[in-house]
């Protein structure tokens, strides 16, 4: 039985320096729990000029991977680069050495789970990723075992806290979309490329990490269909939560249903009393309901140094408790079919109720040819409202659907943007049903 479990980080950046931390404020209570001794004996970096704000022994110290793959001593690699190149290459050619894998890394996860996980099969090795979806939040650990009774019946995210952050400053503070966005980069969570945030990626990338662990196949994020929240107004934010008692969340969404599942991530409103809208400025929240267990919430922080640095830890500990035993890899991790195919909904297929907003100008007749044109398309109305007058200019009106087929909505708002007394393109968002 090996007495040391030796790691080999990758990746001293804000994580890195975390990971670094609770490991050596907590080292007892670590070991105790892990059964071994557990020491980190590389970290590897490209650059170690910048203050990372913690002393690190210079011996471990080293810009060169080979120092890491090459060493037979080293158990587990964490890998903390994140992007797909080179932590991909670099997991690959860990895993064929025999080595088992730490890594937060959502992209390279979600865009290459056949790839990470056939060759963790193959080489016996184990990869653990809590930290990859949620942060803080361990969401990995309760879906795969917690929850692994149940058939999935859906799962609703909010998993970025950027944008959950940018909506509820937008909701309680009236402010428009870019000063909100402003304020998310200053407080320094957000992506390095705010696009990934904002336009829905990370979130997608997120909830394809999710749902590859509950129907025990790859759901690709690039099949997953993705809006962000860049068009948002602060007016509609307004409009749904004052009139109509929604609140807007960025929801990533998977359902399963009879022989395909739904899974999306767009802007979603959520009635005011349910727990998500709850969920306010950078944290996180995922709501999975299962046959057996019925409805489970998970509710904390998603993104920061010290709460990515907590599930890695949680991460090592389980890892080199099995190293330790001689189990690890010998039962894989995440139970995953390469064979199996999961259907996608196409968009155009899914059914939900809508918010819409109509730029109309108030003229007698103009309610009716919009309602007409909706109820062709087998789109009913629920409610409608409009607050101002205005003779010489466009309104604003809204309309709440019941139920709708998305295709059809599509077809109708087609045809109702052709009309002249129709303004600016309508706009609708999806209502969490
Ligand atoms: N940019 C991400 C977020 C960080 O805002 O949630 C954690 O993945």
């Amino acid at each position: 039985m090996k007495k040391i479990i030796n790691l080999g980080l990758i990746g001293l950046g804000t994580v890195g320096t975390g990971v670094v931390k609770i490991l050596r404020d907590n080292l007892s209570l670590i070991e105790k729990k892990a059964g071994t001794k557990v020491r980190i004996k590389k970290i590897c970096d490209k650059d170690f000029k910048s203050s990372r704000k913690i002393k690190v022994d210079k011996k471990l110290l080293t810009g060169d991977i080979a120092e890491i793959l090459n060493d037979p001593e080293i158990d587990i690699v964490i890998e903390l680069i994140g992007g797909e190149e080179p932590a991909r290459r670099i997991i690959l050619e860990a895993m064929k050495r025999g080595k088992h894998i730490v890594t937060a890394n959502k992209s390279l996860l979600s865009k290459h789970w056949d790839d990470i996980f056939s060759s963790a099969k193959q080489n016996k090795v184990a990869v653990y990723f809590e930290a990859s979806v949620a942060g803080g939040v361990p969401v990995i650990q309760s879906l795969n075992e917690g929850l692994a009774a149940n058939r999935i019946k859906s799962i609703l995210g909010i998993l970025n806290g950027t944008t959950n952050y940018i909506l509820t400053k937008m909701t309680k503070e009236g402010i428009n979309f870019k000063d909100a966005l402003k304020e998310a980069q200053k407080k320094g969570f957000a992506e390095a490329n705010p696009e990934l945030d904002i336009e829905g990626i990370d979130a997608a990338q997120k909830i394809a990490i999710l749902s590859s662990i509950a129907f025990g196949a790859w759901i690709n994020p690039g099949e997953i269909f993705c809006e962000g929240i860049t068009a948002i107004t602060k007016e509609d934010i307004k409009y749904a939560r004052e009139e109509f008692g929604y609140i807007l969340k960025l929801l990533a969404t998977v359902k399963n249903t009879d022989r395909e599942i739904e899974v999306r991530v767009h802007p979603t409103l959520v009635p005011v009393e349910h727990l998500l809208a709850s969920v306010e400025d950078e944290f996180n929240a995922i709501y999975i309901s299962g046959d057996a267990v019925g409805e489970t919430m998970f509710y904390g922080k998603g993104a920061g140094q010290m709460t990515a640095a907590s599930a890695v830890v949680s991460d090592i500990i389980y890892l080199s408790r099995n190293v330790y035993n001689g189990i690890a890899g010998k039962v894989p991790y995440v139970t995953y079919q390469r064979d199996k195919k999961v259907r996608i909904k196409q968009i155009d297929k899914i059914e939900t109720k809508y918010y819409i907003r109509f730029s109309t100008i108030d003229r007698p007749g103009v309610l009716s040819k919009i309602s007409g044109i909706l109820g062709e398309n087998n789109v009913s109305i629920a409610s409608c409202y409009q607050k101002e007058r205005a003779v010489s200019r466009e309104v604003p009106i809204i309309m709440i659907t019941h139920k709708a087929k998305e295709g059809d909505l599509q077809k109708a708002l087609r045809q109702i943007n052709q009309l002249s007394v129709v303004r600016a393109k309508s706009k609708f968002i999806r209502i969490l049903d």
